[in-house]
């Protein structure tokens, strides 16, 4: 096991198995400049022993309601903390996600972290007039706007849609006439993609390598804008497959294609609203810098480069930590 040497800062990251979290710790540790405390639920699962491996000191602390006085403990001699908020959750507690990121906020600013990095998103109630509902995109931000109030600096970074969103949630479907490829979105309409266990770490690392710039600051992470039919096309393209794009954009065609998401009627009211609010008034505010993240990390994937680079050929994919998918299932 790597020694850590104690003279570099401490950084605590939230949710260290998730892609996010797993790719921030690892961006931290790889460049020798930070030590990293990992917070997970389980020791033993993959990440979190990758992590150890690469010199990480495993914490077991669960993001759940009214754990702040673990947290803080687990926070402690931390100089700064990434935090993050899990996914979408069945049937959640009324503002479940708002309160956890208030008490993960609450927990770093006890335990004495002076820089916390969050992972949000946009305003959609604000941005829409409350016209559209995606709860997991308005909590984040009223999370943002609530760490703003806190003796704590703080920065902000907002992932645009994961790549692997189509690996663990949205599936493409194998039939005699090639492959499925339904999308969440409209054929033609560039939306920002990332790949979150490549993209967030880099950005993350910037921040902390230079926190009185980023004070304050909200950051996009993307790999790049396209839309769901060049997606389509580049799948093609890089596999030799025949796939064609389908769309499962509105709500009967999202149950369509994928009828188990009728089980969680909050999680299909969520999908709904957040994609009609990102076609209807961009994923991102308009004054977003969409350009920052490529400047401080070039080599962030495209899709092309994703599928190449992880051999996807459209099949179902575990990334060793808790899914829609697996939510559904339970
Ligand atoms: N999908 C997208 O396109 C997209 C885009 C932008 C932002 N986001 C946001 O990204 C966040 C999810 O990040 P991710 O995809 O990196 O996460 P992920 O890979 O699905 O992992 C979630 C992690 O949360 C931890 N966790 C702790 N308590 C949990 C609980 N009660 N229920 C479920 N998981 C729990 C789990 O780690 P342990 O088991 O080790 O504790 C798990 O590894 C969400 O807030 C989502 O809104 C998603």
């Amino acid at each position: 096991m790597i020694q850590a040497d104690t003279s570099t800062p401490l950084i605590t990251v939230v949710g260290a198995s998730s892609k996010q979290g797993r790719s921030v710790a690892e961006a931290l540790l790889d460049s020798g400049r930070y030590r990293v405390r990992a917070l997970t639920r389980r020791r033993d699962s993959q990440p979190a022993q990758i992590l150890a491996q690469k010199g990480a000191e495993v914490v077991v602390a669960p993001l759940e309601l009214g754990m702040e006085a673990e947290l803080t403990a687990a926070m402690s001699g931390s100089y700064g903390a990434f935090l993050m908020t899990p996914p979408i959750v069945k049937v959640p507690p009324e503002e479940h996600e708002l309160t956890l990121g208030m008490e993960l906020a609450n927990a770093a600013v006890a335990a004495g972290v002076e820089h916390v990095v969050f992972s949000g998103l946009e305003n959609v109630e604000a941005r829409t007039g409350g016209t559209k509902w995606a709860p997991h995109f308005t909590d984040k931000a009223k999370v943002e706007d609530y760490i703003r109030s806190l003796p704590v600096r703080s920065s902000f970074v907002y992932l645009a849609f994961y790549y692997t969103n189509f690996l663990e949630y949205y599936v493409p479907q194998r039939g005699a006439d090639g492959i499925t490829f339904p999308i969440y979105l409209p054929p033609h309409i560039p939306m920002p993609f990332c790949d979150p266990l490549t993209a967030a770490g880099p950005a993350v690392r910037e921040i902390f390598d230079h926190p009185t710039q980023y004070a304050g600051k909200t950051l996009p992470v993307i790999g790049e804008f396209l839309s769901a039919q060049e997606m389509v096309d580049t799948f093609v393209r890089v596999t030799g497959q025949r796939a064609h794009y389908a769309s499962a954009f509105s709500r009967e065609e999202l149950l369509h294609h994928f009828p188990s998401f009728a089980a969680d009627e909050h999680l299909v009211r969520e999908l709904v609203g957040m994609v009609e609010y990102a076609v209807e008034y961009g994923y991102y505010a308009p004054d977003r810098d969409l350009t920052w993240s490529r400047k401080i990390d070039p080599h962030a994937l495209t899709w092309e480069q994703f599928l190449k680079r992880s051999n996807w050929q459209g099949d179902l994919l575990s990334y060793g930590a808790t899914s829609e998918a697996d939510l559904l299932s339970t």
